[in-house]
């Protein structure tokens, strides 16, 4: 198969842990036969100082009429004062938008041979950990009206969270649907007992529920979800949840893990163009140092295959080695047990995708 993939290398860690992605994904079409072409998108911080913007339009119609698109990170402390509007996140947000992936796919599954390096205690852990977060991309307050306005004075901020109904059902149905794939349970997250949002997302939740019987739904208030996820996270099969809500629930249970720097997403709308991209930032700290965990880019590419691209198998072969790896006792310093560290042997980036890629020959 041919495929024309847009790659958005970004900034800080991003063109390092890319780089072994494509790399991986080069092994892949040479051993099943395929053509992967390579589309470069400028975007986030380094778009800026290019183009003045963080995602031109230009850039944004390479993504779209691409099969789909591969996501570093964007974003750093060198653009912190540009203006909300112009900002490197402000990018991503239209590459979003633009690409009209509503729903955003973040598993959080915890790899055995990590158990060590969740914070959780391990009979907590030993109940398992495999759950998938369905987080809704393109609504909610990231999209609402944003202001600050001088009031009596004082500077006072806005930000406008809405949702229609038309928004809710559709990122709900992939909750069912999803949760249908899977062990049939889903939890709807949202704080009905003080937004409005929350209440016509759990109403809509509701209805939606009655043509898929086969789906025990419960609901959950996200406070509460937030100590559920540390306290009982085998209680979770899928959550459903509102943009903001999935972006802070996301980061925590990526954490119980092990490590952020392990979990892939996927991001997808009404075609199978997607977007890929770990769920992991920046990370401008350790950029440049051959440090960064390239494991969730790598992921990300194997979800791009199976999911935009109908390569199971291909999938299955990059999850298998990075299974591999792991066994053999490699890890990345964001992975490094707290305890019996002595059993493994820390590598960089690159050393870890040539241990990936080994493992695929
Ligand atoms: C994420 C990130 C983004 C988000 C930022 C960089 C805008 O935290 O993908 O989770 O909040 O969606
Ligand atoms: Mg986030």
């Amino acid at each position: 198969m041919q495929k024309k993939i847009a790659v958005i290398r970004g900034d800080g860690i991003g063109p390092e842990i890319v780089n072994e992605a494509l790399k991986v994904l080069d092994v892949i079409a040479k051993k099943y036969g395929h053509t992967f072409t390579y589309d470069d998108v400028d975007m986030g911080g380094n778009a800026i100082d290019k183009w003045g913007e963080p995602l031109p339009q230009a850039m944004l119609d390479k993504c779209v009429n691409s099969d789909s698109v591969l996501l570093g990170a964007v974003g750093g402390p060198k653009w912190n004062s540009v203006p909300g509007d112009k900002r490197p996140e402000k990018g991503l947000l239209k590459l979003r938008a633009g690409m009209g992936v509503y729903s955003n796919n973040r598993p959080a599954k915890i790899w055995p041979q990590l158990a060590d390096a969740s914070p959780l205690k391990p009979e907590i852990v030993e109940k398992g950990i495999d759950f998938i977060i369905v987080r809704e991309l393109i609504g909610g307050v990231y999209f609402g009206k944003h202001e600050t306005n001088v009031v009596n004075g004082e500077k006072v901020a806005t930000d406008i969270m809405n949702y229609s109904e038309s928004e809710i059902e559709r990122i709900g149905r992939i909750g069912f649907e999803t949760a249908q794939k899977r062990n049939h349970k889903l939890c709807s997250v949202e704080k009905s007992n003080v937004l409005d949002t929350s209440r016509l997302w759990n109403a809509t939740m509701h209805r939606l529920a009655k043509e898929y019987p086969d789906v025990e739904l419960t609901d959950m208030l996200v406070d509460n979800c937030a100590m559920q996820i540390v306290k009982n996270p085998a209680q979770f099969d899928v959550i459903v949840t509102e943009n903001m809500f999935g972006d802070i629930l996301s980061d925590e249970a990526s954490m119980i893990t092990g490590s952020i720097g392990m979990i892939p997403s996927s991001s997808l709308g009404k075609t199978s163009c997607g977007l890929y991209e770990p769920i992991h930032g920046s990370a401008p700290d350790i950029a440049g140092q051959d440090i960064a965990n390239p494991i969730g880019t790598i992921l990300s590419a194997a979800m791009m295959l199976r999911y935009s691209f109908d390569m199971a198998k291909e999938a299955d072969d990059i999850e298998n080695a990075v299974s591999k790896v792991l066994d053999k006792g490699y890890r990345c310093g964001d992975i490094m047990p707290a305890h019996n560290a002595d059993k493994c042997t820390k590598v960089g980036c690159s050393k870890m995708g040539e241990l990936i890629r080994q493992e695929l020959i």
